[in-house]
């Protein structure tokens, strides 16, 4: 019998803590990772998806890993996609952690009055350096401006072989919504334009493309 194919999805929003009780984050949904690792899942891929805190669901018959910060979804990630013939990272990861002020709750006098931050690592750019040649990795984009520029120069920047660009100005579609509306783009100079649709449906369009 043969083996199936492991294909690595991260999802949702990372949490970037403050003290014990504040964090940062953002408002991403997992929607459009989690629809990815089902529809993928069905087409026969043994599928990890490596998830930041949400409210949805978890497909059946994936392997599911919990993070919580950008620090610890790298360590999953970054172990993981040696083995993982397809990798596709749609997880909103923060750029950025404050400095932590440390394991209880600050009080508010002593709160202060601006945080410092330290960059988080570019996980899909140490992923994007690690790959071999015979692996897939797709990224996405969410771009508010010159979108299918700002793209092209992640895809490359990245060493990836697709981004899914995503114009997160547009009210009908992005982080919290059941619908989405992307452009994929290829190393090739190949692109793709998935009108607005149903997350599940992009999902599926976008894996039948990306896996031939
Ligand atoms: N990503 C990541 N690690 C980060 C930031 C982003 O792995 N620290 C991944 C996301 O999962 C996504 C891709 O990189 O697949 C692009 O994320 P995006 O937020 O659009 O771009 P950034 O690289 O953060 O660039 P910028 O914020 O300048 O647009």
């Amino acid at each position: 019998m043969n083996k199936p194919v492991k294909c690595l999805i991260s999802a949702g929003p990372t949490r970037e803590w403050i003290d014990d009780v504040r964090f940062i984050s953002n408002p991403s949904s997992g929607k459009m990772g989690f629809e990815l690792a089902s529809v993928a899942k069905k087409m026969g891929f043994e599928v990890t998806l490596v998830s930041g805190p949400v409210s949805i669901p978890r497909p059946d018959g994936v392997i599911y890993k919990s993070v919580e910060t950008a620090i610890e979804m790298r360590e999953v990630l970054v172990k993981l996609f040696p083995q993982s013939s397809l990798a596709i990272m749609t997880a909103a990861v923060s750029d950025h952690r404050p400095e932590f002020l440390g394991k209880k709750k600050v009080k508010k006098d002593e709160f202060p009055s601006s945080l410092k931050f330290i960059r988080n690592p570019d996980i899909l750019q140490e992923l994007g350096d690690m790959k071999s040649s015979n692996q897939k990795l797709i990224g996405f984009a969410a771009e508010s401006f010159d979108h299918l520029a700002n793209g092209q120069k992640k895809l490359e920047a990245k060493n990836l072989d697709w981004i899914v660009v995503n114009d997160i100005s547009n009210p009908k579609t992005g982080f919290e919504s059941e619908m989405n509306e992307v452009t994929l783009l290829s190393r090739n100079n190949e692109h793709f334009s998935f009108p607005l649709s149903t997350k599940r449906k992009i999902a599926a369009d976008i894996l039948n493309q990306v896996w031939k």
